[in-house]
């Protein structure tokens, strides 16, 4: 049985089958996009593909591009995208996503939003029937708004968890935010709790990416699975 590093590998390489020269790329976030870089940069180094440009969702990407030699570009210089490829941490069989496990969801989504074409690619562990099943869902909140936001995620019935590093202090996003990790068990209704999560000021965005992906490519022993709407 492969592992689930090399399945990942395994998405990422049918992922890049995608990508033209000429491209103006989203480069998503997370250790199972970071197989497309690897993979990209040896094609523009043969020559394979050329004059691509990519938007990072996160300043780790961006460091990562960088030291790969690909060439980075900013949202405000390429507002429109030809193709944004991610990770996800969970996926349910109508294509929509839990994100932010990596921290770098509002990013994330501003990107996937201005894409012409976003492509995740996960390997078959992450998929379920329903959202909720694997994964609490990421909320990136406005620092004051901590305990107002908790209060209001546990009156929704979330069991909440305020995200720290490895020398327990909050976790920052690249936008200078908090994490709160909501688990809200089972989803039944996604886009019920998205709403309620919209309405709230002190919550900034949150992990929740509803029939915003065009194509989920699984990865598992048996092959590739190419999920569409
Ligand atoms: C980053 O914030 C996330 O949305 C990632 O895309 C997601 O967590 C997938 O990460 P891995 O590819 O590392 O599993």
């Amino acid at each position: 049985m492969a592992d689930q590093d090399s399945l990942k590998c395994k998405a990422a390489e049918k992922a890049v089958e995608h990508i033209e020269s000429g491209m103006v790329m989203g480069f998503g976030t997370g250790s199972t996009f970071n197989h497309v870089l690897f993979i990209l940069s040896e094609k523009l180094k043969a020559g394979e593909i050329d004059n691509i440009v990519g938007v990072p969702t996160s300043e780790k990407t961006l460091a990562l591009a960088q030291e790969l030699n690909i060439p980075c570009g900013t949202l405000s210089e390429y507002p429109v995208l030809d193709l944004t490829i991610d990770g996800a941490d969970e996926v349910d069989n109508k294509l929509n996503l839990i994100k932010g496990g990596g921290g770098a969801l509002l990013r994330e989504k501003i990107i996937a939003q201005a894409s012409k074409k976003y492509f995740i690619i996960v390997d078959e562990l992450k998929l379920s029937d329903h959202l909720g099943e694997k994964w609490a869902i990421p909320i990136e909140i406005i620092k004051i708004a901590l305990e107002v936001e908790t209060n209001y995620l546990q009156s929704l019935g979330a069991e909440v968890k305020l995200r720290k590093n490895k020398n327990d202090e909050p976790f920052i996003t690249d936008e200078g935010n908090y994490i709160l990790d909501a688990n809200f068990g089972v989803i039944k209704n996604p886009k019920k709790l998205a709403k309620k999560l919209n309405k709230r000021a002190g919550i900034v965005e949150h992990g929740l990416f509803l029939n915003l992906a065009d194509q989920v490519i699984v990865a598992s022993d048996k092959g590739i699975k190419i999920l569409s709407k």
